[in-house]
């Protein structure tokens, strides 16, 4: 298998027909148990760079391939692909509110070969990991944004997923808080050996990353050291 988690060749993506063109040619590789931070202004693409390494949609031309799937030429149903090989954690948390905190976490292991009798205890490891040991059954609406945010970070992580996709996932946090949650994203990668390709404002936050991949205007502007 390749080192290489992720190979991007001359992504394009259009919106509305061709007018807008939010991805101009993306190249970018990927190797395996990188921390990559991806930065670059508002509207410069890199929601729409995620989405397609995240397989939510596809590019209009180009390559990509990612934990050896070849997301341009595979034409079936990818949501297994998504279940097995990759944890997301978006800018707004997107749990659901009338479910606990341990049921949240649970969510992405109902689809994978039915019912896992291991996954409660995986997710009690990883609920305590974040810090939220005697919050189990405590429903969103019941925990502080931060606390919410590391709900998020445990769901992405329940099924051991090679790729972690996060895109602004403490945007609505202040900075102290923010940083905690991802210091805590980092540590979590870094110790199960798992990928993460992280999108952030905040060049502080960058830092900590392998690596920085900067956008603008569609392209990749620069590739440089963190
Ligand atoms: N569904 C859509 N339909 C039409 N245009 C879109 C759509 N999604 C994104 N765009 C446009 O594509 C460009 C890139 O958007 P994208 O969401 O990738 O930016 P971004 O870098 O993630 O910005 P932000 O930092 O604000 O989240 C923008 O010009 C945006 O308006
Ligand atoms: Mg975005």
């Amino acid at each position: 298998m390749s080192e290489k988690i992720i190979i991007a060749k001359d992504l394009v993506k259009t919106y509305e027909n061709g007018r807008t063109r939010a991805l101009d040619g993306v190249s970018l590789e990927i190797v395996r148990g990188e921390a990559v931070a991806i930065c670059g202004p508002s509207g410069s693409g890199k929601s729409t760079l995620l989405n397609l390494i995240g397989a939510l949609d596809r590019p209009d031309s180009g390559e990509l391939f990612v934990a050896g799937e070849d997301l341009v030429r595979q034409r079936g149903d990818l949501a297994d692909f998504r279940a097995r090989k990759l944890g997301f954690i978006f800018q707004l948390h997107h749990l659901i509110p009338s479910l606990t905190a341990l049921e949240n976490v649970l969510i992405p292991t109902l689809g994978v070969n039915g019912r896992d009798p291991e996954a409660t205890g995986r997710a009690t490891a990883l609920l305590e990991r974040v810090g939220l040991q005697g919050k189990f059954h405590r429903k969103p609406p019941e925990l502080s944004g931060g606390e919410r945010q590391r709900v998020a970070v445990a769901r992405a992580l329940i099924n051991n997923p090679e790729l972690i996709l996060a895109d602004e996932p403490t945007g609505s946090l202040d900075s102290k808080t923010e940083r905690q949650v991802l210091e805590l994203l980092y540590e979590l990668c870094r110790e199960r050996g798992a990928t993460l390709l992280l999108v952030t404002h905040d060049p502080r936050v960058a830092q900590s990353a392998d690596r920085v991949i900067e956008i603008l205007d569609g392209r990749v502007k620069a590739l440089a050291a963190a």
